[in-house]
């Protein structure tokens, strides 16, 4: 066949229309090349700072903005939560901009592209620890009253339940000494590294079990480690990594406040989106581990509350405006209906959400370009939700092209997920699906 005879020879083409082939072909490659990353290291550079559930492997966004991208070009991350895309295309000599609602993701993925003076931010830390040693000694009275001026009444019974009284005051002797230093950058470096003591998988100094993982529970015989042996230890690990991020750090990075439905961007001006929406089904509800830290920075709880009202997904589905879906999201929602009229509209409400973002994303980027969104799965009364094929369908719905869905096996040790009950014997089909996520690869049409 001559050149002349194709209904679109490749040469006439225009170039929007060949580069974006080239994107669906370099995108097809990477969607059935290996995603697991098993037993590769998920902690270098500032990626281990803070724990948080659900956060993908770095080197997953990472394939796909070294692939699809070139320095210099912006990388978006609309629902950013600990940053591990804007990380790495931070590290890559990217511009990775960032948005996400909740107040600890946000000063969580603000510290991790933030490089400091090591030396700098070491003198600063070991001046706290030595400070708040020294007012533990000699200004216990002190330390009550401030307790009683900093908290209103629930937060102090919240912290009266989960944090033993020595506990309380060794917080409050290393806060009000992060909060009395100069360098803004300095204080929210410190004061993640405050929070990682209260965070963790083990529960750090709480009475809580496993914070990072899934619903606090009281261990009343628990004896909770010491704020300040925690904080040495967590600074100067968070140090090492700051080295790092100071060295490798090629590029530039933004997060801000935002609601990944509405986005302060401009249409066609993001060259790449990697990101991953929350569980279907409120799985990992991130307000419960992150109050933790959040009341000690000044939050209220009631205040907490209302915001967990607004996250995508959220099971309070009232108020919400739901959207026309199309057939697969309609089918999976009135077969939940049918056992459960409430968790059918929180999965309405959560499929309309993911219909107005995937909106959005389609605006903000530029044609011919990509959108990347890992999904895991979930049940709702023991049905199937279906989110990869579902947001694969509104993904369509709103003009991108679905080049392919890929399936990566998790590493359930490392990502902390939500606890599955155990089956005994055979597997069944959805059991095996949630030990899988989703990538999702869209290409907005040139
Ligand atoms: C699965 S996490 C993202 C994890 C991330 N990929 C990482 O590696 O850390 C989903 C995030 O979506 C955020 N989120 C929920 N509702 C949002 C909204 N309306 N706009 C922006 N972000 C939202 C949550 O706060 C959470 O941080």
């Amino acid at each position: 066949m001559s050149v002349q005879q194709l209904a679109f020879p490749i040469t006439q083409q225009p170039a929007e229309a060949r580069l974006a082939s080239s994107y669906r072909e370099r995108l097809r490659a990477l969607l059935s090349g290996d995603l697991d990353f098993h037993g590769q290291d998920s902690g270098y550079a500032s990626h281990n700072f803070h724990a948080f559930p659900a956060k993908f492997p770095p080197q997953l966004p990472r394939a796909f903005i070294e692939e699809l991208t070139a320095p210099g070009d912006i990388v978006l991350d609309p629902m950013v939560g600990s940053g591990t895309t804007i990380v790495e295309a931070f590290l890559s000599g990217r511009r990775g901009i960032g948005f996400d609602i909740d107040p600890m993701a946000l000063r969580l993925c603000r510290a991790k592209v933030t490089p400091l003076p090591p030396e700098q931010a070491a003198a600063a830390g070991h001046q706290v620890l030595l400070r708040a040693q020294e007012s533990l000694q000699r200004e216990k009275d002190g330390l009550h009253q401030q307790m009683d001026q900093r908290f209103g009444a629930p937060e102090h019974r919240f912290l009266d339940y989960w944090f033993l009284p020595d506990t309380q005051l060794e917080l409050l002797a290393l806060l009000q000494e992060i909060e009395r230093l100069e360098g803004l950058r300095i204080r929210e470096f410190l004061e993640l590294a405050f929070s990682a003591i209260v965070i963790t998988k083990s529960g750090g100094v709480t009475l809580a079990r496993d914070l990072a993982h899934t619903r606090p529970h009281k261990v009343k015989d628990k004896i909770p480690r010491s704020p300040i042996d925690e904080f040495r230890k967590r600074l100067n690990k968070n140090l090492e990594s700051l080295a790092v991020l100071g060295k490798e750090g090629k590029g530039a990075a933004e997060v801000h406040q935002g609601d990944a439905q509405s986005l302060p961007l401009e249409d066609q001006s993001v060259d790449l989106i990697v990101t991953s929406p929350p569980y279907a089904a409120n799985a990992i509800d991130y307000m419960r581990a992150h109050k933790f830290s959040l009341v000690w920075f000044g939050h209220s709880l009631e205040s907490l509350t209302m915001l967990r009202r607004e996250y995508i997904g959220h099971d309070a589905a009232l108020g919400v405006n739901p959207l026309e879906l199309p057939v697969c999201a309609s089918q999976v929602v009135a077969s939940i209906a049918l056992v459960d009229s409430q968790k059918a509209s929180s999965l309405r409400r959560y499929y309309s959400e993911m219909t107005r973002c995937l909106a959005e994303m389609a605006r903000v980027l530029k044609p011919g370009k990509v959108a990347i969104v890992v999904v895991g799965s979930s049940t709702m009364r023991g049905i199937d939700t279906r989110t990869d094929i579902c947001l694969g369908e509104i993904g369509k719905g709103v003009g991108f092209e679905l080049v392919g869905i890929a399936s990566r096996k998790l590493d359930r040790n490392r990502r902390m997920l939500p606890v599955r009950h155990q089956s005994s014997g055979t597997r069944s089909q959805i059991e095996q699906r949630m030990h899988e996520e989703y990538v999702l690869g869209f290409l907005k049409p040139a």
